[in-house]
């Protein structure tokens, strides 16, 4: 066998499995494997297969295989062909998909984030040359544990303060139990791109900002030494490709935060409202937010401890 055959074929061995990679987190982490590592390939699992070739644009041609399936469905919902191709090829599992919605009910939010972990679980332990499964959890699975965080388990006793964290928690538990090479990475809040400031996906944050430029910020919770901590969406793509480049061992949990660089009391606020005070096309119409935001007609703020 030709030496470019083999390294064609070691590369297929050596495939990423990503979830999630349509996503906020996702859509920039799909190729930076490949930037690193030419003839690695990735599969991308995909609920909406006609909505792949939008994303399929901004990647290198042929490298992000895009596999149908759901990771609600008992073995991902994936067909025959897919299954024996991804028992034969993948090496190294990203799982970044989740049901982010801080207002599901909690069973629903189970669904995806533990019972399609533990449905991606099940697949992998049939992948033989799975050598890292890169789980993408949450720093709020510490959910209402105060003051310092360590990078471990956290442990169920302090509560959550909303489903998504307790699923986000109850699906690192079953990780954590597994057999499989696992590595944790725990994002803070993810704001924006470091680069351009752009906001593809709103949040507690910025739904907070805007309640703030209404007048209603006495209602966000915390005080003066409160630390807000947010970070830049290329930060944690960055950090997966590093994970797979082998930064951090197997059995690491690693949080993904601005730490030290958290913004100081009063810091975001009062640079948001320098940026509305110097621009008036940052300032949309006001009452438009409200009437167009579900989030905000819940009758739990996600924001708010309850
Ligand atoms: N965003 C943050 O600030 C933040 C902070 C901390 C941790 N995280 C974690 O980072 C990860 C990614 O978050 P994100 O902000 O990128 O979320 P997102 O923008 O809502 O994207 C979620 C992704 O998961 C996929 N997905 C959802 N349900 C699925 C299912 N049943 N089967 C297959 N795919 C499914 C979605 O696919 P479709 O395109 O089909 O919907 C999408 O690609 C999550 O695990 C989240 O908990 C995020």
């Amino acid at each position: 066998m030709g030496s470019a055959r083999a390294g064609q074929q070691a590369g297929r061995r050596n495939a990423v499995f990503v979830t999630g990679a349509t996503g906020f987190l996702g859509s920039p982490t799909p190729h930076r494997p490949l930037a690193h590592n030419p003839p690695a390939r990735v599969y991308a699992l995909i609920r909406h297969v006609d909505r792949w070739p939008a994303f399929a644009a901004r990647l290198p041609p042929g490298r992000v295989i895009p596999i149908a399936g759901d990771l609600r469905e008992p073995g991902l919902g994936l067909d025959a062909a897919d299954r024996l191709t991804l028992a034969r090829d993948v090496g190294r599992v990203v799982h970044l998909a989740a049901d982010i919605i801080f207002s599901r009910a909690l069973a629903e939010s189970r669904a995806t984030n533990v019972g399609g972990t533990q449905h991606l679980l099940d697949a992998a332990r049939g992948w033989p040359a799975l050598t890292q499964f890169i789980h993408v959890s949450s720093a709020f699975v510490a959910g209402r544990r105060m003051g310092r965080i360590a990078e471990r388990a956290n442990g169920p006793e302090a509560g959550w303060v909303n489903p998504y964290e307790q699923s986000k928690s109850e699906a690192e538990c079953l990780v954590r139990v597994s057999s499989l090479p696992w590595l944790f990475l725990r994002p803070t809040t993810v704001v924006c791109d470091d680069v351009t400031g752009a906001i593809t996906q709103i949040n507690a944050v910025h739904v907070a900002l805007r309640m703030m430029y209404a007048g209603v910020v006495p209602l966000l919770p915390g005080d003066r030494d409160t630390l807000l901590d947010v970070v830049p969406v290329d930060y944690i793509a960055e950090a997966v490709v590093r994970a797979l480049a082998g930064a951090a061992p197997t059995g690491s949990t690693l949080h993904l935060c601005a730490g030290r660089g958290a913004a100081p009391p009063g810091g975001l606020p009062e640079w948001t409202w320098g940026a509305w005070a110097a621009s008036r096309p940052w300032r949309p119409p006001m009452l438009t937010w409200y009437h167009s935001e579900p989030f905000l007609s819940t009758p739990r703020m996600p924001m708010c401890p309850t």
